[in-house]
């Protein structure tokens, strides 16, 4: 904890109080604040969904210490989250929220998914205690011709918030190829308007599912991750960079181009077989002569040996 810390003590309270419960005076002490400013910043955490309890000798303490629960996830992306410690997909239910007009920022999360949702057709092994299962809808004033760029835009969120490289267009994967997050973007749209999109994010936080080649963010990092922590980091990074999608799209495709393993490497897309060499700015993928994808999964060519 630095002194010099400029973040409000309201987020500087709660870190603390994560790490177990403080007595008002403790947290004054710690801080060089007055007691009274201690009882507003739990006000305000209270008032913001934190749930908080006071017990004599004890302190404060989080209701939830784990950290994973609705108070302590709206704080950490700083709005209301609809979170269940169990549901069939976030996606489903954050698809339903949208159709009866939720919000653009509304985010589903959940702890586990009996039925969660994969890319063309698969499922998403979700269970509880270990991982992120989130879908978060966003409103965006962009043409249906755009959310190629969307679907960029979230790997780069979820790539940066990991610390992991992209396999175009939005597999999130660790240096030597296997999957660390995977990013299932719907939508609904009229001809010439998007309507909403909702981008279902799943995270290899902590447990790598055996039967598939995965990786987890803890063994990236070469420690346990707190999984609050990381999706509000998340939400904010995927939420930035959808911000950046518009006609030419520069800083979302440079910083695109920066975690990508694809560029640069021979790939093959159905029968199509070329060395990709650059992402375009309607977000299709350039092969060498000239030629584009613009959908379908990618598969890495062995390169022959000279
Ligand atoms: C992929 O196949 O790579 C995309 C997987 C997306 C899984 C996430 S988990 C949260 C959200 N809810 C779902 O049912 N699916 C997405």
């Amino acid at each position: 904890m630095s002194l010099w810390d400029d973040r409000p003590l309201a987020a500087r309270v709660v870190e603390a109080l994560a790490l177990g419960p403080a007595s008002g005076q403790a947290l004054a002490s710690a801080f060089g604040v007055s007691r009274a400013a201690i009882w507003k910043a739990i006000e305000q955490l209270r008032a913001e969904g934190v749930e908080l309890r006071a017990a004599a000798g004890v302190g404060y303490e989080l209701v939830d210490p784990a950290g994973f629960g609705a108070g302590v996830l709206s704080w950490r992306c700083a709005r209301p989250v609809h979170y269940f410690p169990e549901t069939d997909s976030t996606s489903r239910r954050a698809f339903a929220l949208a159709m009866d007009g939720a919000e653009s920022g509304t985010l589903v999360v959940a702890d586990s998914q009996t039925a969660g949702r994969g890319r063309l057709g698969r499922s998403w092994v979700s269970p509880p205690g270990t991982n992120l299962y989130l879908s978060l809808v966003l409103r965006p004033p962009l043409q249906p011709a755009q959310a190629p760029l969307l679907c960029l835009a979230a790997a780069v969120g979820v790539a940066e918030a990991c610390g992991a490289l992209i396999k175009w267009p939005n597999d999130v994967l660790a240096p030597d190829g296997r999957k660390v997050a995977g990013i299932l973007a719907e939508l609904q749209a009229e001809v010439d308007a998007l309507r909403f999109v909702v981008l279902g994010i799943g995270v290899n936080v902590n447990h790598a599912p055996p039967d598939v080649p995965a990786a987890s963010v803890s063994e990236l990092r070469g420690a346990p991750q707190d999984r609050a922590a990381l999706l509000g980091e998340l939400v904010a990074a995927v939420e930035r960079r959808c911000a950046q999608v518009g006609p030419d799209s520069p800083a979302l495709l440079a910083a695109w181009r920066a975690r990508s393993m694809t560029l640069g490497h021979r790939v093959r897309v159905g029968d199509v077989e070329g060395v990709a060499v650059d992402v375009r700015s309607d977000g299709a993928l350039l092969l060498d002569g000239g030629r584009a994808i613009v959908a379908g999964d990618v598969e890495m060519v062995a390169q022959p040996s000279v």
